[in-house]
């Protein structure tokens, strides 16, 4: 067990606060911070014995390569062999920002950083926190996100500081996160950008920016098999909660109406059950419920509020906080009213697929 310092940040950045970690990173320390899009595990990433204790404190798999965090421009020069002409069109429409974009490496990054890949993943966060953090480490920053292995990616500081106190040095709590889903990564090493994991910036805003754009075909097949998976739990152990979590998307009605047959069923049998749903369908299913269940039986079932349909990005925002949120409940299961695979949708499915081990019902 390690001395873990937790340091709160939520208003302000506090300079002489961030200049202590930032020297904890130096020295190779292992410290905890804040992003936009998740929480990250921070390490020196040209330390190959600091990179090491990333994948310690996560039990994470050494072939899974690290994002590297960098808060200015000039430190990427050092980190890359070349870049396409294109990318700087790119840096300037989104960094800071939740992009992250693979370049053939320079020899300065040590393989341990890269998963032993030729390649590696750069990232400028747009965080306060952590674009003074790695301003007053003086070093790029290698950063996973801030969950033990297999686990939702934490949002907010109280998750963090439950997966990794007693593992690492620091840990800063700067509150809850604004994006909620990890950085979209795209290949920037071909002659078009390829997005390798969906997230926030989408294949449209790319293609805008640089006049095209394409999808992994991985993600395309997972994509067009919004069905029963034919092995549940076979390829994905991702971004799991303890609770069984099922997805639902298609025709309003009838997805509130299967989700209600289901919930039925195990508040009947005193099971704890969360809803992840929209403010819309709130008002429909307690009508369904307060027919169905009695008092006691309603006590059985959580309402995790995910704001409008109309805006996915609520829904982005709070998914993994409330997987979490659900555990913390004591839910057996997760009901979740999933989004069209578009726009942010793209990146919400993704994880969702994940988080349900493919447990996604079009209906
Ligand atoms: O938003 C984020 O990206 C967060 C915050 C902390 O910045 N970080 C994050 O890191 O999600 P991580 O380690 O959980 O996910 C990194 C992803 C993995 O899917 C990894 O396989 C991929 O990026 N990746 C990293 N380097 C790569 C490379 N050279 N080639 C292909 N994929 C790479
Ligand atoms: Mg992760």
């Amino acid at each position: 067990m390690k001395e873990t310092k937790v340091i709160s940040m939520l208003d302000t950045v506090l300079e002489e606060e961030i200049t202590v970690a930032g020297r904890l990173l130096r020295e190779g320390q292992i410290v905890a911070f804040p992003t936009e899009t998740v929480y990250g595990l921070g390490a020196n990433a040209l330390d190959e014995n600091a990179i090491m204790g990333i994948f310690e404190a996560k039990g994470r798999p050494e072939d899974n390569p690290l994002i590297v965090h960098i808060s200015d421009l000039e430190t990427l020069e050092l980190l890359i062999e070349s870049k396409r002409d294109y990318v700087a069109d790119l840096m300037a429409a989104f960094w800071p920002g939740p992009l992250t974009m693979i370049f053939r490496k320079s020899d300065r990054v040590p393989f341990k950083t890269t998963g032993g890949l030729g390649t590696v993943a750069i990232r400028m966060p747009n965080h306060p926190i952590a674009l003074a953090l790695i301003k007053a480490a003086g070093v790029p920053v290698a950063a996973p996100s801030a969950n033990i292995s297999g686990k939702p990616s934490p949002t907010v500081g109280k998750y963090v500081v439950r997966d990794m106190m007693g593992r690492v040095a620091c840990i800063i709590d700067g509150g809850e996160v604004s994006v909620g889903l990890e950085s979209t990564v795209v290949d920037v090493t071909g002659e078009v950008p390829m997005i390798l994991r969906p997230g926030q910036v989408t294949c449209d805003d790319i293609a805008r920016v640089v006049g095209s754009c394409e999808i992994d075909p991985a993600i395309l097949k997972s994509k067009g098999e919004v069905l029963v998976a034919k092995s549940p739990g076979m390829k994905y152990k991702h971004y799991a909660p303890e609770a069984k979590v099922s997805v639902f998307v298609g025709d309003n009605v009838r997805v509130l109406k299967e989700m209600e047959t289901r919930l039925v069923a195990l508040a009947k049998a005193h099971r704890h059950v969360a809803l992840m749903v929209f403010e819309e369908d709130h008002a429909f299913l307690s009508q369904l419920l307060k027919a169905a269940l009695s008092t006691e039986e309603s006590q059985y079932v959580h309402f995790l509020l995910q704001g409008s349909f109309k805006q996915p990005n609520t829904l982005a925002k709070q998914l993994f906080r409330d997987l979490r949120e659900a555990d913390d409940l004591s839910c057996e299961e997760i009901l979740i009213h999933g989004v069209p695979d578009e726009g942010v949708g793209t990146a919400i499915m993704n994880r969702l697929s994940k988080a349900s081990e493919g447990r996604v019902f079009k209906i």
